[in-house]
């Protein structure tokens, strides 16, 4: 619960705020009011909830949601809803690159459900609890697009979606990375694009975004990497980072997340990169065809979970 007595106007939703980017996001939005901590490991939610709490007028409640469960997300969705708070704005940031496989509590793609489907049930549930003007940010990324040189040049091969069926039995269209789980982490961050994208034209009353990080080394995401290169990553490159083009840190990207949500505007639809300016996204998702579809067989897939009854 929230546990400060004096009682901020606005609530901030962030996911996966208990590493990397998010946790960054989470400490900066906690000076605009109540912070509702949404992830897996209620341990690692409450480290996070006692970091904020411990701040000047610091307020934090979590909520416990695995993204790799339908069921889980929506669930975490209503139950942010029973809080009554007003909510300012939604980061929809937590996110996998998962180079292992795997299958969801659904059986489907891991990284497809965790990237996409996932927060994309999430957010769906949540728009009944939405005032108004209401920013609802996705962290995305740019390896999605196959003409974007940074990503090309780190093995991507863009977004290979064929249809949410096909995502979800882990299939990706031919001549992709050789990189395993190269194309199901860009295919499922397409997902987030797709998303803001419908949903913007589809819910005109909330504003939609997307922010494009940087290339962020050290964070959780290469949890999976050997010993040797995550320790390179944390201690040569994060702090080589702000010199890089294309490359940023979690401090830098949360606060960016943080100020995207909490600084006034109507745009709704715009995509920003690591600086916080206007961003290209692939031909492919920026085609309103492509990302309808992506979408619409996105709600056809997540029809086969039904709604829990109330
Ligand atoms: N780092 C980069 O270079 C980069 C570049 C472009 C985009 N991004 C995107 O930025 C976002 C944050 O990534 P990061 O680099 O900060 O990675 P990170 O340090 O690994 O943080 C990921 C967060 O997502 C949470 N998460 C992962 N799987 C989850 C699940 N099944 N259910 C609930 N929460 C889950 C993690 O929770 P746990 O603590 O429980 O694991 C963690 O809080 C991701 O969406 C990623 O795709 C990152």
């Amino acid at each position: 619960m929230p546990n400060n007595t004096s009682k901020p106007t606005k609530a901030w939703v962030i996911t996966g705020p208990t590493s990397g980017i998010g946790r960054e996001a989470a400490l900066q939005l906690a000076e605009h009011g109540t912070v509702v901590l949404v992830g897996r490991d209620l341990g690692r939610l409450r480290e996070v909830e006692r970091e904020i709490t411990a701040l000047p007028n610091g307020n934090a409640v979590s909520v416990v949601a695995d993204f790799a469960d339908v069921r889980s997300a929506r669930r975490a969705a209503d139950e942010i809803g029973a809080l009554g708070l007003t909510i300012g704005g939604v980061a929809n940031n937590a996110g996998g690159m998962q180079t292992k496989g795997g299958s969801s509590a659904q059986g489907w793609d891991i990284a497809f459900a965790t990237n996409h489907l996932g927060p994309f049930a999430f957010t769906e549930a949540l728009l009944p609890y939405l005032a108004d003007g209401t920013p609802v940010l996705f962290t995305v990324s740019g390896v999605e697009d196959p003409e974007r040189k940074p990503a090309t040049a780190s093995g991507f091969r863009g977004g290979r979606y064929i249809s949410a069926e096909a995502s979800a039995r882990g299939e990706w269209k031919e001549g992709g990375s050789k990189n395993v789980g190269f194309d199901a982490y860009a295919t499922s961050k397409q997902g987030n694009l797709a998303t803001v994208f419908t949903l913007a034209r589809e819910v005109p009353r909330l504003r939609f975004m997307a922010l494009e990080p940087g290339f962020n080394p050290g964070t959780g995401l290469s949890r999976d990497a050997s010993p040797v290169m995550q320790f390179v990553a944390k201690r040569i490159m994060q702090p080589l980072a702000p010199m890089i083009k294309y490359w940023s840190t979690p401090r830098r990207a949360g606060k960016l997340i943080a100020e995207k949500l909490t600084t006034p505007s109507t745009g709704t639809g715009v995509y920003s990169d690591e600086n916080g300016r206007p961003m290209q996204a692939s031909k492919q998702v920026s085609d309103p065809a492509f990302s309808g579809r992506y979408i619409a067989e996105t709600r056809a897939l997540l029809a086969q979970v039904p709604a829990e009854a109330g």
